[in-house]
């Protein structure tokens, strides 16, 4: 068996859930869905993530496994992609670009887990005490130091039993914390309403932004357009069902999702009787601390919580890390084990950037936005859509959909062929255009979604 390939399909299907199962599911789902009419966003996400969400996995995981090729770059040119070959690069420069910032936030779910850990979670209710954290000189840059230090260890141990093996462990535990604690938030009082919200299906909700929301939640939720499951496809073996895998990867991510939505909808709504669920950040660090401590226990469901998003953010910052692996070992013709130290530095150096950019370098601003919400924009909503866009057409023109239908064909039948035919050719590509063309406008606020 070799050292860095997955051992068996449970190992590939939870790690790709690790990747997939994020911050995006916990801080970013639930807000959407409270914006979008609860019931309404549901339906429409889950028809979107069966459709268009299972095209792209399909071929991105399909193009790993029939080339062999862990990097985006070396499987565009494998597959002769001739014009699109910066296709390619562009899958690749994804992760590269995401892995900074997403463990700079990494460090601010340690920093709350370990304050509710040593019993100093009274401290994270005070109006201002997330801002004054993350614009505090050192201790942002200390827990990124930790959180990057975490995914290099577990990097060192190799695909099987550092990336395959943690991903094997936490994503059960992952999956009964988000069961209990949204268990205990249904028991609150007043949480029924917020239920009613999440819920209900409401007509007057089904509408162009809800469609374009979900849409881009979906690609950015699955990881997908970033080269993730091509590096992770070529560690899957031939005879591993690719279709009931990546079935299961969306109930998992689809699952979290829900759940998280069940965490928190029902518990904001219980506390501030039913204002608008904030967005992002605030919504994690500042109101979420402000509801548990409101709620009886609230001392125990704040550290399990801040334990879940921990574990989440990890598994994802991991696989990222992994997929960057394959990237720089192919552009630096180096080993597995100079690229760690590379992407290690790396990581620190990018990510406490995006650290500063709250403090020292907060003047490096483009639209208002701060270091971390540029990378976040060009990377969610150029080079993903984008990187996405080069892989369907790849697939379309060059490959040719009945040679990653055969691939998919290897392991197992394929019962979504026709559909899948059908999506890969006419729509994802679309689809993906008006994902881009909304975020840009959106960022911009020339509309709004
Ligand atoms: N899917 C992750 C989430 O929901 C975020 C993410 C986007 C990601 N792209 C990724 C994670 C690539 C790993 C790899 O939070």
């Amino acid at each position: 068996m070799e050292k860095n390939k997955f051992s068996s399909r449970l190992g590939f299907v939870m790690a790709v859930a690790g990747s997939a199962v994020g911050l995006g599911n916990i801080w970013r789902f639930p807000y959407l869905a409270a914006k979008y009419g609860g019931g309404t966003f549901l339906v429409v996400y889950i028809a979107l993530a069966l459709t268009v969400g299972f095209t792209l996995l399909v071929s991105e995981t399909a193009i790993g496994r029939l080339t062999g090729a862990p990097s985006p770059i070396k499987a565009y040119r494998q597959l002769n992609a001739g014009e699109l070959k910066f296709g390619g690069y562009i899958n690749a420069l994804v992760p590269i670009l995401i892995l900074p910032y997403y463990s700079a936030i990494g460090g601010w779910v340690l920093k709350y887990f370990y304050e509710y850990l040593t019993g100093n979670h009274q401290n994270l209710v005070a109006p201002d005490y997330f801002s004054e954290f993350i614009a505090s000189p050192i201790q942002p840059l200390l827990f990124l130091l930790v959180f990057t230090s975490i995914c290099y260890l577990i990097i060192t141990r190799g695909v099987k039993d550092g990336v395959e093996k943690m991903s094997l462990i936490l994503m059960p535990i992952l999956i009964v914390l988000a069961i209990f604690i949204s268990g205990y938030t249904l028991t609150t009082p007043g949480a029924f309403e917020g239920v009613k919200y999440y819920l209900s299906i409401k007509p007057e909700y089904f509408t162009i932004s809800t469609v374009v929301a979900a849409l881009g939640q979906i690609f950015y939720s699955l990881s997908i357009g970033m080269g993730i499951l091509i590096t992770f496809g070529s560690y899957m073996d031939k005879k591993d069902n690719l279709e009931a895998s990546i079935g299961q990867i969306e109930i998992m991510d689809t699952l979290i999702a829900f759940l998280a939505g069940m965490m928190i909808i029902p518990a904001v709504f219980a506390f501030s009787n039913g204002a608008n669920v904030a967005a992002g950040p605030s919504l994690m660090f500042i109101t979420l601390p402000q509801v548990f401590t409101s709620m009886a226990y609230g001392n125990i469901i704040g550290l399990v919580f801040f334990l879940l998003v921990f574990f989440a953010a990890l598994t994802s910052a991991v696989s990222l890390y992994e997929a960057n692996i394959a990237i720089v070992e192919e552009v630096f013709k180096t080993n597995r084990k100079k690229a760690n130290h590379l992407l290690f530095g790396w990581t620190g150096g990018i990510g406490a950037l995006v650290a500063l950019g709250f403090n020292k370098l907060s003047f490096v601003s483009l639209a208002g936005m701060s270091i971390l919400d540029i990378l976040d924009f060009v990377t969610n909503s150029i080079f993903m859509p984008l990187g996405a866009i080069c892989t369907v057409l790849l697939i379309v023109f060059v490959v040719k959909v009945d040679k990653i239908v055969a691939e998919v064909k290897i392991s197992s039948k394929f019962r979504r062929e026709k559909i899948y035919r059908f999506l890969v050719r006419y729509i994802a590509a679309p689809a993906l255009i008006i994902i881009m063309i909304s975020f840009i406008l959106a960022t911009f606020n020339i509309i709004s979604i």
